[in-house]
């Protein structure tokens, strides 16, 4: 359980991407950015500020974005020591062993598979708002979650739509499943971002995103007088129900909006790619972290301004937003709902690559089937793989709500998170020596406060997504001590030279684990 791998066997089999050294600190923070915004704050802000927190949403933003920074600073460490292709699973196995690494693997299922389900719902939500605006209309039927009821605004609240008396349900969400099929042929075939398109679309989601806060935020300083009704109260009081609204639901509305902050650590995989890691990785991390800490507190700022948070339950929160201006602004809304779908695309691509480089990665270790790493002989990618994870991330997409899918990729990365945490106390005690890049200030303090904090904001979500997180790491363990442990390479002393070869697998700039 406790074997590990050195850092020279880490680094010798990461030294065969060979990828160039090209990506500089703004490359780095671009990165981070693209990964970041996604379906967070274009949708998940909504249901947050609408269902728990109230304007108050804005320090739940705060709160995860402490969190966050603490989880950073132990990313930078790690990716500034270890000079390895860095994924939290490939750090585990350095510094812990690789029972950690086992359960690293599993917890990043959630943090990038299913969080790719959450974004493609998000960015259903806002293709089919943006279809209808131009009168295209997808029946309402194949647009949602399976067996969740169909609802409509009534004033500031929400009611079922009734037929003939009746409740309307939905079928399934469509769009969000041929969105994830879409993606996974893309990755089939070998396309995939590369730093110049990464930087395009990020322009993009940003130009929307600074727009937004712009033209909104314009709009509510002219209007202040009337708008600042929507702010009281700041925090809605507490209904007694567990999460609504007072402190609880700041709480638990962190825990959901953290959801819009994943992603920053796919910096940390860029290692072998970065020009001077030591000093870039930091900077890319925590920059990206900083600069989207701020977007969001000034989107949360403007969105619970310019409407009311009750109005916000919807998929394209940030749309509903932008109509407040009035029906002159019409191109706008249809501008930024263009620019979401945009940016949520390449987050499902970038979200599902991940995944797909997980697998690879565990399966040359042997902890997988080795079945996931066999690479295609013509596109050189590892298509069963990818092929499975499409289906798995289209088939939740289609069938889950955005709130279960969302709180369970949270519950499974602040997981993460905390064994990262851990990960870098591990490896302070065990190997003293290694040089450091960068090192977390006030240690043991900032690492042992990240654990601390990152199993507290886990404890906010609902109960029934503790349920589910519970019996995943039960299955989890026991599937190591049945398979993992036996077939793992590094316990029968194999090492990549050893076995068949499974192709050469070059990964694109910026995007491997
Ligand atoms: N942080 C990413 C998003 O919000 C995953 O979509």
């Amino acid at each position: 359980m406790l074997l590990r791998k050195t850092v020279e066997q880490v680094q010798r089999e990461t030294e065969k991407s060979e990828l160039k050294r090209t990506l500089g600190a703004w490359n780095l923070v671009f990165l981070g950015i693209g990964c970041i915004i996604g379906a967070g704050i274009f949708v998940r802000t909504g249901s947050a500020a609408s269902l728990h927190a109230g304007p108050a949403v804005l320090i739940s933003f705060v709160i995860a974005g402490i969190v966050c920074g603490l989880a950073g600073l132990c990313y930078a460490e790690l990716s500034s020591t270890l000079p390895v292709s860095g994924s939290a699973y490939t750090y585990s196995y350095t510094t812990i062993g690789e029972f950690a690494a086992w359960i690293m693997g599993a917890l990043l299922l959630l943090e990038y598979g299913l969080a790719a389900s959450v974004v493609a719902v998000g960015w259903a939500g806002y293709v089919v708002s943006l279809l209808r605006d131009f009168g295209l209309v997808i029946p309402v039927a194949l647009t949602g979650p399976t067996g969740h009821t169909v609802m409509q605004a009534v004033g500031n609240d929400l009611a079922p739509v009734l037929v003939n008396g009746a409740p309307v349900t939905y079928l399934f969400n469509l769009p969000a499943f041929l969105i994830c099929m879409a993606m996974t042929a893309l990755l089939v075939v070998g396309v995939s971002e590369s730093a110049k398109v990464n930087n395009f679309i990020v322009a993009v989601k940003l130009t929307v995103i600074i727009a937004f806060i712009l033209i909104c935020g314009g709009f509510v300083i002219a209007h202040f007088d009337t708008l600042k009704s929507n702010w009281d109260p700041f925090i809605p009081a507490a209904t007694g129900e567990d999460g609504k609204f007072g402190w609880g639901g700041i709480l638990r509305a962190a825990s959901i909006v953290f959801f819009a902050y994943i992603g920053f650590e796919a910096v940390s995989t860029a290692g072998q790619e970065a020009k001077d890691p030591k000093k870039d990785m930091p900077i890319g991390l925590l920059g990206s972290l900083a600069a989207c800490t701020i977007i969001y507190i000034l989107v949360s700022i403007v969105m619970t301004l310019i409407v009311n948070y009750k109005t916000l339950n919807v998929p394209d929160p940030v749309a509903v937003a932008v109509d407040a201006l009035g029906p002159q602004w019409a191109w706008f809304a249809k501008l930024v709902k263009a620019g979401a779908i945009v940016g949520l695309t390449s987050v499902v691509l970038v979200l599902m690559y991940g995944q797909t480089r997980i697998f690879y990665t565990m399966a040359r270790d042997g902890l997988l089937p080795r079945v996931f790493a066999t690479v295609h002989q013509k596109f050189k990618t590892p298509w069963v793989n990818t092929i499975l994870v499409g289906l798995i991330t289209a088939c939740a997409a289609a069938f889950f709500d955005i709130n279960t899918l969302g709180d369970m990729t949270s519950v499974g990365t602040l997981a993460a998170f905390a064994i990262v945490c851990l990960s870098v106390i591990w490896l302070r005690k065990t190997h003293p020596e290694i040089p450091r890049g960068f090192k977390v200030p006030l240690f043991p303090i900032l690492p042992g406060l990240g654990i601390v904090a990152c199993i507290a904001l886990i404890f906010t979500v609902e109960y029934r997504v503790l349920v589910f997180f519970g019996w995943y790491t039960l299955a989890a363990i026991i599937l190591y001590f049945v398979y993992g442990m036996h077939n793992s390479r590094l316990a029968k002393g194999l090492d990549e030279e050893d076995g068949p070869d499974m192709g050469e697998y070059v990964a694109p700039v910026g995007t491997q684990p």
